[in-house]
């Protein structure tokens, strides 16, 4: 059986390109560019690398990108005054700020503080409550990703068992959520730290997400064979950068396979763009707006 590689970096230039396009077309109608501020706290290396791949994909589709970079000893008050600041600035239209943040900054605080209609990461309460009810604002970029994915590659849902390995707010929950939700129609299992033996559940799945953040974790006995397997791991293996999913292992036993790195990452940043895209859409009337492809993908795709 040959195994299907899910080439994340290729959908996700299909998609920039296709919003690049989206962005030229909004500018040439109304005059905007869709603009995301990023605030990037402290100096965690892997979190610089993050948020300037973020800002190289805004340059490249022709969208604004600022940077607000502040020291780990910077107060939560200050934060919040930035947020507040950036709420009220007209031509923001997304805020993005990188997490992890330093010890003594409520994230939450924070995160709260942001404009739910500036809310790229679908991360503010008001966005997760509108993408439970399945009636999304934004859709968090890596779930959201991770569907369209799916999608493009002619893999199903409907009906299937998918397993999600992992709680986190940012992927885990609303993987779940998206992947149950009407239309994409799985049965979903939600497994972590505390699930006894998740090898049994694992081995279960049509479709499995590994979310759980422990470098090499799904190994071969762990999955179905034919199973779709989908790494949203990315953790640092001394010099390799490498998943959560075994992919030498479980590559060969399964039906397709979404590689680290070229996988879920930058489909993460592709969704990114297109939710500022669409916050800046937002802020226009709507006959200003010549509506095209990227307009109705609400779905989770
Ligand atoms: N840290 C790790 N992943 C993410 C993400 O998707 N968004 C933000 N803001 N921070 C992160």
């Amino acid at each position: 059986m040959t195994t299907l590689i899910i080439n994340g970096k290729q959908i996700a230039e299909q998609l920039r390109a296709d919003l690049a396009g989206a962005a030229r077309s909004l500018k040439d109608s109304t005059g905007v560019v869709p603009h995301l501020a990023a605030v990037l706290v402290g100096d965690d290396p892997a979190s610089a690398v993050y948020v300037r791949n973020k800002q190289i994909a805004c340059h490249k589709a022709g969208f604004k990108s600022t940077l607000h970079r502040f020291p780990a000893t910077t107060s939560q008050a200050e934060l919040l005054e930035l947020v507040h600041s950036l709420n009220a600035a007209a031509d923001v239209h997304g805020i993005l700020v990188q997490l992890p943040l330093p010890k003594g900054i409520d994230a939450t605080t924070v995160l709260d503080t942001v404009d739910p209609a500036k809310d790229v990461d679908g991360f503010h309460p008001e966005n997760v409550g509108l993408m439970q009810q399945g009636r999304p604002r934004f859709l968090p970029c890596t779930p959201a990703g991770v569907m369209h994915m799916l999608r493009v590659s002619g893999i199903t849902t409907s009906g299937k068992h998918a397993v999600v390995i992992g709680r986190s707010d940012i992927v885990g929950k609303p993987m779940a959520a998206l992947l149950a939700q009407k239309g994409a129609d799985a049965t979903v299992t939600l497994c972590h730290s505390r699930t006894p033996d998740i090898a049994v559940f694992s081995r279960q799945a049509d479709i499995l997400v590994a979310a759980v953040g422990i470098p090499l974790y799904v190994k071969a006995h762990m999955v179905k064979p034919g199973a779709v397997i989908i790494d949203v791991g990315i953790n640092r293996l001394g010099d390799r950068l490498v998943g959560d999913v075994d992919y030498a292992q479980v590559a060969p036993v399964v039906g397709a396979i979404s590689p680290v790195p070229g996988g879920v990452g930058p489909m993460t940043i592709a969704k990114l763009l297109k939710n500022t895209l669409q916050a800046a859409r937002a802020t226009q009337p709507i006959e200003t707006l010549n509506i095209g492809p990227l307009a109705e993908t609400h779905r989770g795709d």
